[in-house]
């Protein structure tokens, strides 16, 4: 029993990995092994020797399980130490040169005007896509028979028969965020909601999903002069330039009164878009004062409040920043133009670095 007990205790301290241990526990410890061979042999023995032999081999197997268990424990530690000594990561290197993916330039006109706008007070705002259509029509002064629902060409949701929930749409524009943030915030309020709408529409400018960014300023004196400049200092801080020719346009839209839209200079040479040259005009943006009957809709006294409202076409303003002639391209995934238009994605805007670097 001794050399029993010798063998197999410098068997497991030689063991050099989980299997070889195993190997030994079957040749030792195992229904087969060596000490049940020597327990069965206990039957052909005197009570006596019974006596004696029986619980020293029953010390014998316990003694070479623990010394299995305590070997066991200690490779995994061993284990661990050198996955912990060969798996390190410098997190201080560099990162790689080569560009994996690139930010969409919609996705970095959008991290740029945020910056832009944050400058000027205004936080972002969100709202869902899928919208009802009181929010997108009804609570913005567009009822039912109102031309306007034709002219946005909506997509609307499939209604099963029987489906009393109200009705939805994709929403048209961003403007239902005014009414959800004035519901939730109410006044004063300055947010920004920038994000995607649908519209049945597809030519070289237009796309069924592009996206705005809304406007809403709501105080006690806020005019339509706030506006022009706000508008003014976005466009200018956005182009990157000291002066951009803008032309505000009186308009007409159901949620503002007055209204206008604002055109940016542009010219569209063999098809090359630039901006702030030539005899072209290019629409950016459509705004005005808040409308009372919308302010009421978003819970907020129109007799005490006032302001101005806009929203710009997000991905016109990076065809016109960064001269892409075809807006259907944004949306086509090629990864030649992704890697040719698309910005590092490390680089944030902001406004001292410069927004677009
Ligand atoms: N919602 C309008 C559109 O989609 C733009 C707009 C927003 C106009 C806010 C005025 C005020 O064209």
């Amino acid at each position: 029993m001794d050399d029993l007990k010798a063998k197999y205790l410098g068997q497991i301290a030689d063991a050099g990995d989980e299997n070889a241990l195993e190997a030994i526990r079957v040749a030792a410890v195992g229904k087969k092994g060596e000490v049940a061979l020597k327990m069965r042999e206990l039957g052909k023995m005197t009570p006596e020797e019974r006596q004696v032999a029986g619980p020293a081999l029953n010390a014998l197997k316990d003694e070479i399980n623990s010394a299995l268990s305590a070997k066991k424990a200690a490779l995994a530690d061993a284990a661990l130490d050198e996955r912990l000594r060969t798996e390190w990561l410098d997190v201080t290197l560099p990162t790689r040169a080569r560009r994996q993916g690139s930010i969409h330039p919609v996705s970095q006109a959008t991290e740029e005007l945020t910056a832009i706008f944050a400058e000027l007070g205004f936080s972002v705002a969100e709202g869902p896509r899928i919208e009802t259509d009181w929010h997108n029509f009804d609570a913005l002064n567009i009822p039912g028979h109102h031309p306007a629902r034709a002219e946005m060409d909506t997509f609307y949701m499939h209604r099963a028969e029987g489906d009393n929930r109200p009705p939805h749409v994709l929403r048209t524009h961003t403007s239902p965020v005014q009414i959800r943030s004035m519901e939730k915030q109410g006044a004063p309020i300055r947010v920004i909601c920038p994000g995607g709408v649908y519209r049945a529409d597809y030519d070289q400018t237009h796309t069924p999903m592009f996206h705005q960014v809304e406007g809403l300023a709501i105080d006690k004196d806020i005019s339509m002069a706030n506006l022009k400049w706000v508008l003014e200092e976005f466009v200018k801080a956005f182009f990157e330039v000291d002066d951009v020719e803008l032309r505000f346009r009186a308009s007409h839209f159901p949620f503002t009164e007055p209204s206008a839209e604002v055109d940016i200079r542009c010219s569209w040479d063999n098809g090359q878009l630039k901006i702030g040259e030539g005899d072209d005009w290019m629409e950016i943006l459509g705004s005005g004062m808040v409308h009372p009957k919308v302010i009421a809709a978003g819970g907020i006294d129109p007799e005490v409040y006032q302001g101005f409202a806009f929203g710009i076409g997000i991905d016109r303003l990076a065809m016109l920043k960064y001269g892409i002639p075809d807006l259907r391209a944004f949306f086509d995934s090629d990864l030649r133009w992704l890697r040719h238009y698309g910005f590092a994605a490390l680089d944030m805007p902001n406004l001292h670095g410069g927004l677009s670097r």
